[in-house]
């Protein structure tokens, strides 16, 4: 049987190799299995979490639907929209607040992570972030969830609160309890500054990541400059566990393509490093810049994006108010 797969992308910038690999790599996948229905969603509420430009906002947005069909969503298969024009979303993360338990959302995390030490001066928003998630996943009876390792724990939360609307209602089965989709291999891509911290948007240095912008010369020479250590190749898996910077490097050669860790091992083993930097250069060149040609070429008809992002927003909010209909109903509103 078909799966029914959600999936959120922040239009926050600088979309890079993690959350391709992580995340936009597997939608692809499951988005070219016919028996599968995809609706892949640009989660503006949460990017407005942490303070934004209203123009990089607006071109952000855009950015990451090209993004999607650059990286190979056919728009005219699976529903791309925004989630800020489908108003059951915020709706329904409300009803879902008064489900979720602060004990709950105490342990999140992302939350302790990005309000950093001054927690006081977080946004209410930050802090219910994983209930609007709750809101996008359960509002569509969506089966499974494509997702990065750090989106677990938000996942488990959505299935908790799933689970505490069936029971306090009564209506067993009512929300759907979604599966998480999470890589089992190197579902965690490493910044290329430092192995023990995930590449990431919103990291200063550019050097830390390979952007789904960036061009053959950036690319080559962020790779280049990416950091190891003095070190040889390794012979063996086990080697690895001290050198946090070569298994990403090797993880993410992995990835791209499709060979196992042993396998890549076994490849380089013996090698220079430098050899090796040449042939992950190589690999990523030729899978990031196709990429990013087709985003640049994109971006330059705002029209077309425009229209993608209304044509799914009215395909989402049919299936979305339906849900909600419902929701009123058992709640006695
Ligand atoms: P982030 O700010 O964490 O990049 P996004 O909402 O843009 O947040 O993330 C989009 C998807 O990319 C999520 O499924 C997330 O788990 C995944 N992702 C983000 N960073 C990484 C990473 N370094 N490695 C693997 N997956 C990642
Ligand atoms: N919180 C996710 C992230 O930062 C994005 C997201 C929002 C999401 N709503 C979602 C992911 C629903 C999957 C399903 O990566």
């Amino acid at each position: 049987m078909g799966k029914k797969i959600f999936s959120g992308v922040q239009p926050t910038g600088n979309l890079h190799l993690g959350n391709y690999l992580g995340a936009i790599k597997n939608f692809v996948k499951l988005s070219k299995d016919k028996n599968n229905e995809c609706i892949f969603c640009v989660v503006d509420l949460h990017a407005i979490t942490v303070s934004q430009d209203p123009k990089e906002l607006r071109d952000n947005i855009r950015e990451t639907v090209a993004t999607f069909i650059a990286s190979g969503i056919d728009p005219e298969k699976n529903i791309i929209f925004s989630q800020s024009k489908v108003s059951a979303h915020s709706e329904a993360a409300w009803i879902l607040s008064c489900i979720a338990r602060m004990g709950w959302l105490n342990r999140m995390t992302q939350f302790k992570e990005k309000a950093g030490k001054d927690k006081e001066k977080a946004s209410i928003g930050l802090y219910s972030y994983p209930v609007l998630m709750a809101a996008d996943i359960l509002l569509y009876d969506t089966s499974h969830v494509p997702v990065g390792d750090d989106q677990k724990q938000h996942l488990e939360l959505s299935r908790d609160i799933a689970q505490k609307f069936n029971n306090d209602f009564n209506v067993d089965d009512f929300f759907k309890v979604p599966e998480p989709l999470i890589q089992k291999e190197f579902s965690r891509i490493m910044s290329l500054k430092d192995g023990l911290k995930k590449m990431s948007k919103s990291e200063i240095s550019d050097q830390s990541r390979v952007n789904l912008t960036d061009d053959k010369d950036q690319i080559i020479n962020k790779i280049k400059k990416a950091k190891t250590d003095a070190l040889p190749m390794p012979s063996s898996g086990e080697e690895l566990s001290k050198r946090p910077e070569v298994k990403n490097l090797i993880g993410i050669y992995s990835s791209l393509t499709d060979l196992n860790f042993d396998e890549v091992i076994k490849e380089f083993s013996g090698k220079n490093f430098s050899d090796f930097k040449e042939s992950l250069s190589q690999v990523l060149v030729d899978k990031i810049t196709p990429i990013s040609v087709e985003i640049k070429k994109l971006l330059q008809d705002s029209n077309y994006l425009d229209k993608i992002l209304l044509d799914g927003s009215e395909k989402a909010d049919k299936i979305a108010s339906q849900k909600m209909k419902k929701i009123h109903e058992i709640i006695g509103f």
